[in-house]
């Protein structure tokens, strides 16, 4: 009998942000009970796991990412209850649940910073704490538009503390025991309350070493295999998500095992997403050239057998650029964020259907190559039905915008007067437009054919857990693969190109028009794409 495959190599993940989801006591900012509201909807359209963005009470500098307490809830999303009332309602309709654990850094407002600034036991320790800002130079800055130094004066100590995200994010000192044990105790406390498991946030960067560029460091993996040891022991259920937006090579060391060796099981992450191969999905479009996403695959090492990637087209932040050359990082904004207030750090701020022009061809392509590349893919909230964005609200809240239900006031997000953020309300992308009753009803709607992608996908073993195999077309035009698992194969046909590409096929099996096919040359129309499970 071959081992039960593991529920999170074949799930599709869905990326939720609480505030923008659904307001359920009309106070303008979406909740966790509102996210229950809307349970149904997300059954429905078939994914799997949900993965909440920090519910922690913060003071909102970074988003929820500045944690103030580890063990509440935000007041504007509701109470623990509602926390665990949310995770029981999810469970009963079969859809797991993965919270971001943050635990680079806290919240300068967090009662350990205000401790460890007086120097009060036994916190004194808890941050990275120097009398000169000239330590760790090799550390790069994240936040580059913001931030000038990793380093902050604290006026009250007397001393710089180290930071590699917003000033108001100090990072915790890993080499205090105190603190990694602090840790352990934060995830037993949330996995006790039903977890499925944690997206872990920006790990690279847990430990601090001189002439290192402090990132990926044996100290880190060391203490975050302890993690998965407990998490082993004492959730044997449940998952750790690795945000690590590092090179392919840097990731694989965070799936563990023996890096030589897939078949040797991972013993840290279970997942981790694939940075690199994202922003040469646009790239490949743009140029009508499969080439950077076939080298980066090429790239790729294999994993763990036990391990698997997360694959995504947007997310919550920009789109980082942060794995291209500086050449293609310039060509891409030239690209993709022509006006510079679509620009933020190394990346754009934007949402996939206006990086694509709105165009559906372009938008159902990025999306076939998401679910059919391998990796488990993940939805952002809002691209399934090809929400917009809005570039006057700063940093990346213009991605972070309300859910457009339906064409009702407050794209039936809210009944307040005021809400959060504005919806978006322009002719193109906005709610009245764009929304979920709409597309529902509308048997051609985006949202249908995700709802499409998603059902074949689950049809399709070889998608999820397949190997991979380039086809050797002469056209660069042509991004075409094989994906096999045990009996099954699958040749996914992308046309990145607006010119019509020919193929030889063989006898398949259209999946998505769901017809016979016999077999012989295809013309792929512009920017078309095919799943054909081989006969
Ligand atoms: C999150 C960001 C956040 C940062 C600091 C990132 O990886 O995705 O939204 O600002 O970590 O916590």
């Amino acid at each position: 009998m071959p081992a039960p495959i593991p529920w999170y190599q074949t799930a599709v993940f869905y990326e939720l942000y609480v505030r923008a989801f659904r307001d359920s006591n009309g106070d303008g900012h979406g909740d966790l009970r509102g996210v229950i509201e809307r349970l149904d909807y997300l059954a429905d359209l078939g994914v799997d796991c949900l993965w909440l963005l920090p519910t922690y009470p913060s003071p909102l500098v970074d988003d929820g990412y500045d944690v103030a307490d580890y063990y509440g809830v935000h007041p504007d999303y509701g109470t623990l209850a509602d926390f665990e009332a949310l995770i029981e309602a999810a469970h009963a309709r079969g859809l797991r649940v993965i919270a971001d654990l943050i635990i680079n850094h806290t919240s300068d407002q967090h009662p350990w910073f205000q401790a460890s600034r007086r120097r009060q036991d036994p916190y004194t320790d808890y941050y990275v704490w120097s009398d000169t800002d000239q330590k760790y130079r090799e550390a790069r800055i994240i936040f580059l538009d913001t931030e000038t130094s990793n380093w902050a004066w604290d006026e009250v100590r007397g001393q710089y503390y180290w930071h590699r995200f917003y000033r108001q994010q100090p990072d915790l000192n890993f080499d205090n025991p105190a603190v990694q044990e602090e840790m352990f105790k934060v995830v037993r406390f949330w996995m006790n309350r039903g977890l499925d498991g944690f997206r872990v946030d920006a790990v690279p960067y847990l430990f601090e070493r001189e002439g290192t560029n402090c990132e990926n460091l044996p100290e880190t993996h060391a203490y975050l295999k302890r993690l998965r040891a407990l998490m082993d022991a004492e959730y044997p259920h449940a998952i750790l998500l690795c945000e690590a937006n590092q090179w392919p090579e840097d990731v694989r060391a965070y799936f563990g095992g023996d890096p030589n060796d897939p078949t040797v099981p991972g013993d840290e992450f279970h997942m981790g997403f694939h940075f690199p191969v994202m922003p040469r999905l646009y790239m490949a479009l743009r140029r009508g050239d499969r080439t950077p996403v076939v080298d980066i695959l090429r790239r790729t090492p294999p994993i763990p057998s036990n391990c698997q990637w997360c694959t995504f087209l947007r997310n919550h932040d920009e789109l980082t650029l942060e794995m291209v050359t500086e050449e293609e990082r310039q060509w891409m904004w030239a690209e993709y964020a022509p006006d510079p207030r679509m620009r933020l750090n190394l990346g754009i701020r934007r949402r996939l259907a206006p990086l694509l022009d709105n165009d559906r061809r372009k938008i159902e392509l990025l999306n076939s190559l998401l679910f059919t590349l391998p990796g488990s893919p993940i939805l952002y909230y809002g691209d399934e039905i090809g929400m917009g964005d809005n570039i006057a609200l700063p940093d990346r809240n213009g991605v972070r915008t309300p859910m457009q239900w339906d064409s009702s006031a407050n794209a039936g997000f809210s009944t307040a007067a005021r809400l959060y953020a504005p919806v978006i309300d322009d002719p193109i992308y906005g709610y009245r437009r764009v929304n979920v009753a709409a597309q529902m009803a509308n048997p051609a709607s985006l949202l249908q054919r995700m709802r499409r992608f998603i059902a074949a996908y689950k049809d399709l073993p070889a998608l999820a857990l397949g190997d991979l195999e380039f086809l050797d077309h002469p056209d660069r035009g042509l991004l075409g693969f094989r994906r096999r698992y045990r009996r099954q194969t699958v040749l996914c046909l992308h046309n990145l190109t607006a010119r019509g590409i020919q193929v030889q096929t063989p006898d398949a099996y259209d999946v998505l028009a769901n017809l016979d096919w016999p077999g012989g040359p295809l013309t792929l129309p512009p920017y078309g794409y095919r799943w054909l499970v081989v006969r």
